[in-house]
C-alpha cells in the first residue's frame, strides 16, 4: 500500500477536508417528499431574473474561454465600491481568494490568527499553506455577541511570525458582527506588515447602525483584503463568484497562482447582471430580515436562546438535546447544520427560510420538542 499521506506536503499531512455538511444529494434520493433544506445559508428567493437570463445567454459562448480578465465585471465592482478595477481580484467563489491568499503570503515558520468559531476555511486555508494557527478566543457565551470575534484577543494573539489575520463582518457560523469603529481601532494596532482580510460574505444583509464596511479603510490600509462574494444576498452560489478589493500591488502578487479561467462564462455574465439588479437585491434582503427577525422571535417564545443575527442564518442552541432535535428534524426532511465541527455541539445553524419555509421548520420542531 502507498503512503499517500507521507507523499503530501506536510501543512496537507493530517488536514481535514472541508465538512460540508450533510450529503445532500443522497438526502434528496432517499426522501420521499422534497426536502426542506437550511443547513448551507444559501437565498431561497433566487437570484436576479436578470441574472439568469445573462447566464443562459452566455451558454451559446461556451466553447470559447471565459475572459481571463473578468474585465467587464472587474470594472462593475470597481464603480459599485468606488475603487480601481486593478483592486479587484475575481475568485470561483470567496472560497478559492480566501484559500490563495493563505496560499501566498503564509508558509512554514509563518503564523495566521483567526478566531475560535470563526468560519472553517480559514484555519483550513493556513493549514495547506504549512503555516501554524493561531486561534484567538471568542467572546464568552454570554456576551452581547455570543461567541462572537474578540478583536482585542485577536490583536493579543499577534505575534512577529503573523503574516495573515482572517476575520468575518459578520460572521459565519455565530451571525455575530463588530463596530466599524471597534475594527479601525483594531487595525491601526495591527503592524503594517500584517495582512488583514476580512470576510464580508453576508454584508449586503447588514443593517445595524455600529455596522460598517472595511471597503472604504482600503485607501489607506494597503494591508487590508476585503473579501465579498455572490453565493449569498445575491443568490450565485451554484455559480461560484467572489472577490476581493485589495491593493492594486498585493491583487498583482496574488494573480500569479489564479487559474487563469477561474470564473466561468454564464458566472461573469450573471454576476455582473445581479449586480446591476438593486431592486431584486433589496427584496431579498428585506424579505431576510423580516423572516430572521421572525424566526429569531419564535425559536426564543419556544426557549431556544438564538444570538443576534445580521446574516441569512441564525445559530441556535439546543443544549443536550441538539442530536436528536437536528435527527428528529432530518427525519421529517428538514435539514439543519449541525455544529461539532465548530466545537458547539449545542448549537444547530439555521439558514433563514421563507415564510413557508419558516412554518414547516417551526411546525416540525415543535413536533420534534415534544
Ligand atoms: C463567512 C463566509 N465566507 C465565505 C464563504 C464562502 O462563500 P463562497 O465560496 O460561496 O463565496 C462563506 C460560505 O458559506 C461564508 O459563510
Amino acid at each position: 500500500m502507498m503512503d499517500f499521506e507521507a507523499l503530501a506536503q506536510p501543512g496537507i499531512r493530517g488536514l481535514r477536508a472541508y465538512d460540508p455538511g450533510h450529503d445532500l444529494v443522497a438526502l434528496r434520493r432517499a426522501a420521499a417528499a422534497p426536502l426542506l433544506e437550511l443547513g448551507s445559508n444559501e437565498n431561497p428567493y433566487g437570484p436576479s431574473p436578470r441574472a439568469r437570463l445573462a447566464a443562459i445567454d452566455a451558454l451559446a459562448a461556451a466553447h470559447v474561454y471565459p475572459d481571463p480578465l473578468g474585465g467587464d465585471l472587474k470594472r462593475a465592482l470597481a464603480r459599485h465600491h468606488g475603487v480601481e478595477a486593478a483592486q479587484v481580484l475575481l475568485g470561483n467563489g470567496s472560497h478559492e481568494v480566501l484559500m490563495q491568499l493563505a496560499q501566498v503570503f503564509a508558509g512554514a515558520g509563518d503564523e495566521v490568527v483567526a478566531a475560535q468559531y470563526g468560519f472553517a476555511v480559514y484555519a483550513l486555508a493556513a493549514q495547506a499553506a504549512g503555516a501554524t494557527l493561531r486561534l484567538a478566543p471568542a467572546l464568552p457565551r454570554d456576551h452581547a455577541m455570543p461567541r462572537g470575534h474578540d478583536l482585542d484577543a485577536l490583536r493579543a494573539a499577534i505575534t512577529p511570525r503573523t503574516r495573515l489575520v482572517y476575520l468575518a463582518n459578520p460572521n459565519n457560523p455565530t451571525g455575530t458582527w463588530y463596530s466599524g469603529a471597534a475594527f479601525e481601532a483594531f487595525l491601526a494596532a495591527v503592524p503594517a506588515d500584517v495582512l488583514v482580510v476580512v470576510d464580508e460574505a453576508y454584508a449586503e444583509y447588514v443593517d445595524a447602525p455600529d455596522w460598517a464596511s472595511a471597503v472604504p479603510l482600503l485607501a489607506r490600509h494597503p494591508n487590508l483584503v476585503v473579501t465579498r462574494t455572490f453565493s449569498k444576498a445575491f443568490a450565485l452560489a451554484g455559480l461560484r463568484v467572489g472577490y476581493a478589493l485589495a491593493h492594486p500591488g498585493l491583487l498583482a502578487v496574488m494573480e500569479r497562482v489564479r487559474e487563469s479561467f477561474n470564473v466561468n462564462t454564464p458566472a461573469l455574465a450573471a454576476a455582473e447582471a445581479a449586480l446591476d439588479d438593486t431592486g431584486h437585491l433589496q427584496a431579498s434582503v428585506a424579505a431576510n430580515r423580516a423572516q430572521r427577525e421572525a424566526l429569531a422571535a419564535a425559536l426564543r417564545a419556544r426557549g431556544v436562546a438564538v444570538a443576534p443575527s445580521q446574516t441569512n442564518f441564525l445559530l441556535a442552541e439546543f443544549g443536550e438535546a441538539t442530536a436528536r432535535i437536528e435527527a428528529g428534524l432530518r427525519a421529517r426532511g428538514v435539514i439543519l447544520r449541525p455544529m461539532g465541527g465548530y466545537g458547539l455541539g449545542d448549537c444547530l445553524r439555521i439558514t433563514v427560510g421563507t415564510a413557508d419555509d419558516n412554518a414547516r421548520l417551526l411546525a416540525a420542531l415543535d413536533e420534534v420538542m415534544a
